[in-house]
């Protein structure tokens, strides 16, 4: 059972019917190409599954494991590439596949770096996009939830890496 502290924002219903809308949106705008998923680790490990599975288009799936340095529940901006993807970018269209966009430096500083390996085109697509702390100007293309403020967990997301698994998103309380 979930932690009562947890407080049920998104229910799993709720996520697939973002993720369904999604998928039908990059169909359409990818409709005559095979795109290059690149899922950002860990916290895109369920909402890239679940993405993948529902376009309706070809498409591959390669995954980037950053190292970020901070406090538990906010970046510095410090971003670097722990784990690079395995498939060559150059002139394929590719779409970045991100959890959450808080501060937007993660998704800033690997923007500019894959950009550098002259993909076609380079999107971003975010599960959700926390609006109240940005501090770069960083746009998503493709955003499932907008959310202000709150720490949220569930489907991907974690607070010191426990959480992961939960089907639906929980905002974690003020303990
Ligand atoms: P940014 O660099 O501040 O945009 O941070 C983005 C990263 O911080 C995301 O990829 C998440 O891993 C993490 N993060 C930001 N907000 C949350 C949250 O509310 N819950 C869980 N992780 C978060
Ligand atoms: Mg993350």
């Amino acid at each position: 059972m979930p932690d009562p502290q947890l407080k049920l924002l998104y229910s799993r219903r709720q996520i697939a019917a973002q993720v369904k809308r999604l998928g039908e949106e990059i169909s359409r705008d990818y409709a005559d190409s095979e795109i290059l998923l690149v899922g950002v680790l860990k916290g895109s490990f369920l909402f890239i599954a679940d993405l993948a599975r529902a376009l309706s288009i070809p498409a591959q799936v390669d995954f980037v494991r950053l190292a970020s340095y901070g406090s538990e529940t906010q970046s510095s901006g410090i971003v670097e590439i722990r784990k690079d993807i395995e498939l060559p970018l150059r002139g394929r269209d590719v779409i970045i596949v991100e959890d959450i966009v808080d501060s937007g430096y993660t998704l800033e500083t690997l923007y500019h770096q894959l950009m550098q390996r002259e993909p076609r085109s380079l999107k971003i697509c975010t599960l959700i996009n926390k609006t109240g702390r940005r501090e770069v100007g960083i746009h998503a293309d493709y955003v499932g939830m907008t959310l202000e403020r709150g720490f949220i967990i569930g489907y991907g997301l974690d607070f010191d890496e426990n959480y992961r698994h939960l089907p639906d998103i929980y905002l974690l309380g003020e303990a």
